[in-house]
């Protein structure tokens, strides 16, 4: 898609258009007649979310109605939404270019609708014999949007297809050693921006055992991947971590997945492909803080000399861990990761994004991110107000000391799910949080909201990156306190 900036006077545009009408003021603005806006202003009185189609030949109005006197986010995420449905009616009346405007619309309004007609255009098409139908052409309107904000954005939602685009790839053609391949050649190319990519060989001289047991039962190879971003505004200043896991696929391992239960497994690195399209974003856009995203990856199956339940391993700070499922393999190598950071990064915070648990899907379903932190209460407070604002919300599970319980083991320093099949989610958590230490740090368990097996929000089936927005506007705040 293509993005054009011009001043747009909807009575004369000579073009498909789209229309923001959020109070009956908006009508005056429009080439529409008396009996044509009594129409509009009708239909709203059943109900003020809907698009109307008029025909002003060559061209068509969309008129898209919604309610602009509800809270500003809502607003906004009714914007986004609305655009699934507007994008099928583009589709069938072979739209393929379309500017959007509107009269007393704020700007956020046109940047809400603009967005989200960005996302929901997006699907995964490298498969198909056929390339789908997409729109080729965005015209907004300058009244409203300045170039440089457009810019920016279209850098963030570019990282966003990519993202998805990588959650999307089965991991026949997407293994750790060419999703770090991938990055590296990214990191390249970016100002500021460096990665070091870790083999198997250095994973098992760091003594990552987390890493090490989950990659056992694979024919490819682990990696271990650290970009980092450091912008000499910020150079001094201790980096902000982001650790995503990265599990290309998860089978389960030995204890395996059973039923359709795997199915959608090649989602289990979005924590990974979040966190590195974070730091691409940030660092394209020029924020001036100091990042290093940290990837563990690997697939987790069955093969060779897959870990077992029962294994006790020692991870690479020096805590044992007794496997009692291999399921739970994300927080081991996140544990590792993290552990890293705290070690040898002097982080001012840590966060993680993780597909972990099932429970949280159960928990809150796909509308939102189970997040829990230890030492960042004010961090976590920030980063839930900035995921009201983006409508990528989250709500914070406890981290109640109780819960420490549920993970000892008999026999090692710590057990790798829950003694009782209650709050995996906290459980998990609370794994995690025994390696980041002192360190400030928050645990988001995207779960539910990585992948949808279904269209959903301004989303088609399959990866959404949700997060990213959140990640990046929390990231963009702390750059202003
Ligand atoms: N990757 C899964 C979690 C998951 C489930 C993500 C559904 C997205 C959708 C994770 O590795 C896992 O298998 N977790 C287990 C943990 C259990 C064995 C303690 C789970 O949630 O069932
Ligand atoms: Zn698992
Ligand atoms: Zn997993």
């Amino acid at each position: 898609m293509t993005y054009e900036l011009q001043t747009i006077n909807p009575r004369q545009y000579d073009g498909a258009m789209l229309f923001l009408y959020g109070d009956e003021g908006a009508s005056r603005a429009l080439p529409l007649s008396k009996r044509e806006v009594a129409c509009v202003n009708e239909r709203r009185e059943r109900g003020r979310d809907f698009i109307m189609t008029f025909d002003r030949l060559p061209h068509r109005l969309y008129v898209l109605s919604f309610d602009s006197e509800l809270p500003a986010p809502e607003v906004q995420e009714g914007l986004r939404r609305s655009a699934m449905k507007l994008l099928r009616l583009l589709e069938a009346d072979g739209v393929e270019s379309l500017a959007v405007t509107g009269d007393g619309a704020l700007p956020e309004e046109v940047m809400a609708a603009v967005e989200g007609i960005t996302l929901a255009d997006y699907s995964f098409d490298r498969y198909k014999s056929k390339a789908p139908w997409h729109l080729q052409h965005v015209v907004v309107d300058d009244s409203f949007v300045r170039a440089d904000e457009l810019e920016a954005s279209q850098r963030l939602w570019n990282r966003i297809f990519w993202c998805r685009e990588w959650v999307n790839l089965p991991v026949q053609d997407l293994n750790a050693e060419r999703f770090a391949e991938e990055l590296q050649s990214i990191a390249n190319d970016l100002a500021d921006v460096s990665c070091t990519v870790m083999d198997k060989r250095k994973i098992e001289s760091l003594r990552m055992g987390g890493l090490m047991a989950v990659n056992r039962g694979s024919v490819d190879e682990p990696r271990f991947v650290v970009l980092e971003y450091k912008p000499a505004e910020a150079a001094a200043s201790r980096p902000i971590c982001l650790v995503g896991k990265g599990v290309m696929y998860d089978t389960g391992g030995l204890n395996i997945k059973p039923g359709d239960y795997m199915q959608e497994m090649k989602s289990d690195m979005a924590g990974a492909a979040t966190m590195a399209s974070v730091l691409f974003a940030a660092a394209e856009n020029r924020i001036p803080l100091h990042l290093v995203v940290l990837l563990p990856m690997t697939d987790n199956r069955p093969g060779f000399n897959a870990y077992a339940a029962d294994d006790i391993l020692t991870m690479y700070d020096g805590t044992t861990v007794e496997v009692v499922n291999t399921d739970a393999e994300g927080r081991l190598i996140l544990a590792d990761a993290i552990a890293y950071a705290a070690r040898n990064l002097d982080p001012a915070l840590i966060i993680d994004a993780a597909t972990l648990t099932g429970a949280a899907v159960r928990a809150i379903s796909t509308y939102g991110i189970a997040a829990m932190q230890q030492g960042a209460a004010n961090e976590l407070t920030m980063l839930k107000l900035v995921g009201e604002q983006v409508y990528e919300r989250l709500v914070e599970f406890p981290m109640w000391k109780e819960y420490d319980e549920l993970i000892k083991s008999d026999f090692a320093d710590l057990r790798n799910c829950g003694s009782t099949p209650q709050a995996g989610t906290i459980t998990a958590g609370k794994f995690l949080a025994h390696f980041a230490g002192k360190v400030p740090y928050i645990h988001l368990d995207i779960a539910g909201v990585a992948y949808f097996t279904k269209e959903q929000h301004c989303y088609r089936a399959g990866a959404s990156a949700y997060g990213m927005r959140l990640l990046y506007a929390f990231l963009q705040m702390q750059d202003m306190i």
